[in-house]
């Protein structure tokens, strides 16, 4: 074998670690965290209900935010079980107009409408917008870590469910520009917006 042979088969191992030691590792979320998520809770106080997710029930309110949307998160601090398999699912709820705003994540998500009609779309590097108008039971792709966002262009309330293809995908708003500590001066250099634009932009998203 040479040395990149080596090295890719010794990376493999690394990442198929858990698939080899253990059936599966539910996160003990009360133990120190890394790189490849959470230590591995106790066999011995694992039951069905670990592999059991029920926070998709029920019904949504879409009253409370701007973007009139709500957004459960079945990822791997909500489902510890998920830990170290590389995937994860969430429910997006939109009111009438409710949009999710231009995002991003670590990984792929896979998108299916459940109810209502959506505009779903992402945007690549070359600038090319890719966006259709979903009805229920269409699926759409969002390739690894692609801006994007759904807009519920029907007269009804829509439900969609996502899979993303890790337990921890991470949420990346392009509104992290104005909810965060960046000071209003670099926003501005770094977006060209004006001192009134950012500072607008900052009270709505962020604490200034
Ligand atoms: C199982 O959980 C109980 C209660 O949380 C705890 O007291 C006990 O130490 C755990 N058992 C093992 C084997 O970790
Ligand atoms: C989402 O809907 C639930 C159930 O109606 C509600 O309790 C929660 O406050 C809503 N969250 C947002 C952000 O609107």
């Amino acid at each position: 074998m040479n040395n990149l042979t080596i090295f890719f088969t010794f990376s493999l191992l690394v990442s198929l670690s858990h698939a080899i030691e253990f059936d599966f590792c539910v996160g003990d979320l009360n133990l120190p965290r890394g790189p490849q998520g959470y230590a591995c809770k106790d066999p011995a106080n694992i039951t069905t209900d670990d592999f059991v997710y029920t926070g998709f029930r029920g019904e949504r309110t879409t009253t409370s935010n701007l973007f009139r949307n709500n957004v459960t998160l079945a990822f791997v601090d909500a489902f510890p079980a998920l830990n170290g398999l590389g995937i994860s699912m969430a429910r997006l709820d939109f009111g009438v107009g409710g949009v999710i705003p231009i995002h991003s994540h670590r990984t792929s998500e896979v998108i299916i409408l459940a109810t209502g009609s959506i505009i779903a779309g992402f945007i690549d590097t070359t600038n090319t917008a890719y966006y259709r108008r979903l009805e229920v039971g269409d699926v759409m792709i969002f390739p690894q870590a692609m801006l994007h966002f759904q807009v519920n262009v029907g007269t009804t309330p829509a439900t969609a469910f996502v899979s993303l293809n890790g337990a921890n995908p991470a949420i990346q708003r392009t509104t992290t520009l104005f909810a965060g500590n960046l000071p209003a001066d670099i926003v501005e250099q770094i977006t060209l917006l004006s001192n009134e634009e950012v500072m607008r932009l900052k009270r709505i998203f962020g604490t200034a």
